[in-house]
């Protein structure tokens, strides 16, 4: 066995038995149930931990990740767990988190296949036709980097608001918010893009669901 791999085990029970010298009764209480207020889209970039980044303790985060946090609206993973934290759980706020430097966002700049993951990418690469304009016209390739990365993230945000799922729950007169971040690999420090999503109104019409 590699020494990673054992040290994992170890860290393991290392982080048990901190946990109970701190609380002995942590791990019953974590089994009878969770009520987390927040659900997190974020990428499976091994460098952007939801729990870390935002101090959150086991239960008060429900987590989804994948490839640049997307919202695919065929995606049943996605619309799974965005249902279940949504109409079971109630969490009263979903972020989609996107960081720059994001490996997904750069390959959907660009045109090198990389296999089955160019069909994913494609998703992120109708983001950038959606707002080519913009984008094209920024000279500097990193600035248009970032500014992908962060417009990506506020149409994810606007997916999410488009779903049966978020506008039957705001229909119900649940309180749920969507917010839009990207966390900095460099600073460690998130930004809130400031597009908080509490109502079907700030859809265009074609997508507001009549229930
Ligand atoms: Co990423």
């Amino acid at each position: 066995m590699s020494d990673f791999y054992k040290k994992i085990l170890d860290n393991n029970k290392q982080w048990v038995e901190q946990s109970l010298a701190l609380d002995p009764n942590y791990f019953e209480h974590l089994a009878q149930g969770q009520t987390p207020p927040l659900l997190w889209i974020g990428c499976s970039d091994s460098r952007v931990p939801a729990n870390e980044i935002i101090g959150a303790k086991p239960g008060e985060v429900f987590v989804h990740r994948n490839i640049a946090n997307m919202v695919v609206h065929s995606d049943m993973n996605m619309l799974s767990v965005l249902d279940y934290a949504v109409s079971v759980l109630k969490v009263k706020h979903v972020i989609v988190c996107g960081h720059y430097g994001c490996g997904g966002i750069k390959a959907a700049m660009g045109n090198q296949s990389i296999g089955l993951i160019d069909n994913w990418i494609r998703h992120i690469k109708d983001v950038y036709r959606l707002h080519h304009t913009y984008l094209d016209s920024i000279i500097n390739e990193e600035d248009r980097f970032n500014a992908f990365v962060e417009l990506n993230v506020k149409e994810q945000v606007y997916d999410l608001a488009k779903t049966s799922i978020v506008q039957e729950a705001w229909k119900k007169g649940q309180n749920v918010t969507l917010h839009g971040w990207v966390y900095g690999l460099n600073s460690g420090y998130v930004t809130d893009l400031n597009v908080n999503i509490s109502s079907e109104k700030d859809l265009d019409l074609v997508y507001q669901l009549k229930f």
